[in-house]
């Protein structure tokens, strides 16, 4: 390391500028064991509260980027597309989605992430199915996009490792929400994925990482600026994480909710959220000359079951268990499954998604330490959603978990994260707005 760290630290505490050549000292130092953890958690605490200008954010991507391999995804046919979500509760759309836009004709190479603080991760979700490898090589990854069109997978030691060790100490030092950070984070893997271009979901509301509009807004428009400077089309969808999306929250539930998705049960707020970004990836994969062409195409390949096909080819592919997805009740149950009641009678105004993050944490259902082994089974669903009225004894939610100790604490915590309101409940729009190069876009659909 040719520039000492603690003149870095410095620079970046006391509000500077890091140049290129900077940056690349400081990664390729950590990377390299020249800088200690406590002195890069330091430089991570000092950009969260500096922060970095672009040309800064675009160093650091490129670094990051630079720090692993660089799949090259140019001898399969078509324009690759992928879609990255800034993470939230409830939110299995990666699971329809895939198959989907690649049952469209669209390739779909897809790094994805594990559950993190109280949101749940894709590759939890793909290892509840009994057999599911998540962990392919990479020359395993080309060859399973080539001949599927589509793959699932986490990230590799090869793909972008600086992001991988920086991710572990952001998560345990309170550094995650930086703009410049979950930029350099993102956009690095989906860089060296090998995509062409990029279609993102930014999370804004209670359950979000960004929770105000405001940042989500500054989020997407950074990770679109940088796409743009590396040469990929990226178009951001600000969409609600207030309540969770869809009805279940859980890894094995999710993935039952998808199933029933995939053969066309109509589950509205995922749906909405999964054609939406669906279409814009159907569209810059060029199979689509506008978003909307891109639904009904979407649409269609949900209905005439070729995305749940593609979705069977995907898990076989990748050694999962398909007779599970065929017949879920074949899948082990957990030892409680609760119902929480309502006690009072009127309309669902509010069901807080961080809380029901936290709490299906306590159900088994993520981790709260890096090495903690998840329940596959445990979670909650939702048989009522935000707008729906409910009467003394409904059932809102279940639960499912084998931690017999959780159940009193869980449920008067599901209870207290749920508000019932006697006037009629106003649903807040769910896709907020499209953001692209041009600017941000209201959405209508
Ligand atoms: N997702 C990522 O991959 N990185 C972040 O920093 C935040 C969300």
């Amino acid at each position: 390391m040719t520039l000492h760290p603690i003149e870095l630290i410095r620079k970046k505490r006391n509000g500077g500028k890091l140049t290129r050549d900077e940056m690349e000292s400081l990664i390729r130092g950590y990377l390299h064991g020249e800088m200690t953890d406590y002195q890069m958690s330091a430089f991570l605490m000092a950009v969260y509260f500096q922060k970095m200008d672009f040309e800064e954010i675009t160093a650091l991507t490129d670094v990051m980027l630079r720090s692993g391999e660089i799949v090259d995804l140019s001898s399969i046919p078509g324009v690759k597309v992928d879609k990255h979500s800034t993470g939230g509760v409830g939110d299995k759309v990666s699971l329809i989605l895939a198959p989907m836009v690649a049952a469209c004709g669209v390739p779909v190479p897809m790094i994805s992430g594990r559950s993190l603080g109280h949101t749940g991760g894709t590759l939890d979700k793909l290892e509840s199915i009994p057999g599911f490898r998540t962990n392919l090589s990479l020359n395993e990854y080309k060859a399973a996009i080539e001949e599927v069109g589509v793959v699932m997978i986490g990230q590799t030691a090869e793909i972008a490792p600086a992001d991988k060790k920086l991710y572990a100490l952001r998560d345990v030092t309170g550094t995650v929400e930086s703009i410049p950070l979950i930029a350099g984070s993102i956009m690095s893997k989906k860089l060296a994925e090998g995509i062409d271009a990029l279609v993102l979901d930014v999370k804004t509301g209670h359950g979000a990482f960004m929770q105000s509009e405001e940042k989500a807004i500054e989020l997407a428009q950074t990770l679109i600026a940088v796409g743009r400077q590396f040469g990929k089309r990226t178009i951001g969808f600000l969409t609600d994480m207030n309540q969770p999306l869809g009805c279940a929250v859980g890894n094995w539930l999710e993935v039952v909710e998808c199933i029933h998705c995939l053969h066309g049960e109509d589950v509205p707020d995922l749906m909405e959220v999964t054609y939406a970004l669906g279409g814009a990836m159907v569209m810059l994969g060029g199979k689509a000359r506008t978003i909307e062409e891109g639904i009904t195409l979407c649409r269609r390949a949900v209905h005439t079951g070729q995305a749940w096909e593609k979705f069977i080819q995907l898990v076989e592919r990748q050694g999962g268990d398909t007779s599970f997805l065929e017949t879920s009740g074949k899948y082990p149950r957990n030892k409680f499954i609760i119902e929480v009641k309502s006690s009072s009678v009127g309309d669902i105004d509010n069901i807080d998604a961080l809380e029901v993050g936290y709490i299906s944490l306590m159900l088994g259902a993520g981790r709260t330490k890096v090495d903690d082994v998840i329940d596959p089974k445990a979670g909650i669903v939702f048989s009522k959603k935000v707008g729906d009225s409910v009467n003394v004894g409904d059932t809102i939610a279940t639960l499912h978990t084998d931690r017999t100790d959780m159940l009193e604490p869980a449920t008067h915590r599901l209870q207290r994260a749920i508000s019932i309101a006697t006037e009629p409940s106003v649903l807040p729009p769910l896709i907020h707005a499209v953001v692209d190069e041009e600017g941000i876009h209201p959405w209508h659909q």
